[in-house]
């Protein structure tokens, strides 16, 4: 009887630490919010310089992976084993930076878009910079799960190394889309109340991560 109320209590502190656990790893640190708030509000005119700009249906050539959409984040979280929040967090600046530098890269110098693209680049390392401050060294250190570290691996790659078929075209619109769309999801607690054409996508990503939240508990 004795031993049957302890294991009740265990079996209680454990569910109590397991309840707990997504409070104790909240995936985004608040400073964050202000930097990626402003680099929300930039990327609010991305139709006029990414699309309006450019010739019709003009396309530049990426890496696979750097088509990086809700649905890759959706397959990872439930194809990728002990994946956390800021692993994608981190793959997801990585994966911005080197979409701002192609579209960056076939621009001439005085293309109209060329100020706006610079100063997303600049926004998006200014949210960087406080993401590299609020998490400790050793979370820079740590290993990645290896279907992220490959992806990892592919974008960090000389272009001259990267074969043919993984090469893809894309609009630097539809670049920009998956852009802001995964910010939204992957840094939801900032974008609370969100503009109207992202709404969609954003409550879609929260049902995402209630579904793989349920699957695990
Ligand atoms: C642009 O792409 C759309 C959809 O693929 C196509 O219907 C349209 O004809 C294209 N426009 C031009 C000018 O190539």
């Amino acid at each position: 009887m004795v031993q049957r109320s302890t294991s009740v209590r265990l079996l209680g502190a454990l569910l109590g630490l397991f309840l707990l656990m997504p409070v104790l790893m909240a995936p985004t640190p608040p400073s964050m919010c202000t930097p990626l708030r402003t680099l929300n509000e930039k990327l609010s005119h991305r139709r006029r310089y990414m699309k309006h700009n450019f010739p019709v249906n003009y396309t530049i050539k990426v890496h696979h992976e750097e088509v990086f959409k809700l649905s890759n984040i959706r397959k990872m979280k439930l194809q990728v084993e002990n994946l956390e929040e800021n692993h994608l967090q981190r793959m997801w600046f990585l994966v911005n930076h080197g979409v701002l530098k192609r579209i960056i890269r076939v621009m001439p110098e005085r293309h109209p878009s060329r100020p706006y693209t610079s100063e997303l680049e600049r926004r998006l390392q200014d949210a960087e910079g406080v993401f590299v401050q609020s998490h400790p060294p050793e979370f820079f250190q740590q290993e990645l799960p290896v279907a992220i570290q490959d992806i990892w691996d592919c974008l960090t790659e000389e272009s001259d190394r990267v074969p043919e078929s993984s090469w893809r075209f894309a609009t630097p619109k539809s670049l920009l889309d998956n852009f802001c769309r995964t910010m939204h999801c992957l840094f939801s607690e900032c974008f609370a109340t969100t503009e109207t054409h992202d709404q969609l996508d954003s409550s879609h990503c929260r049902k995402i991560k209630k579904n793989v939240s349920t699957a695990n508990s």
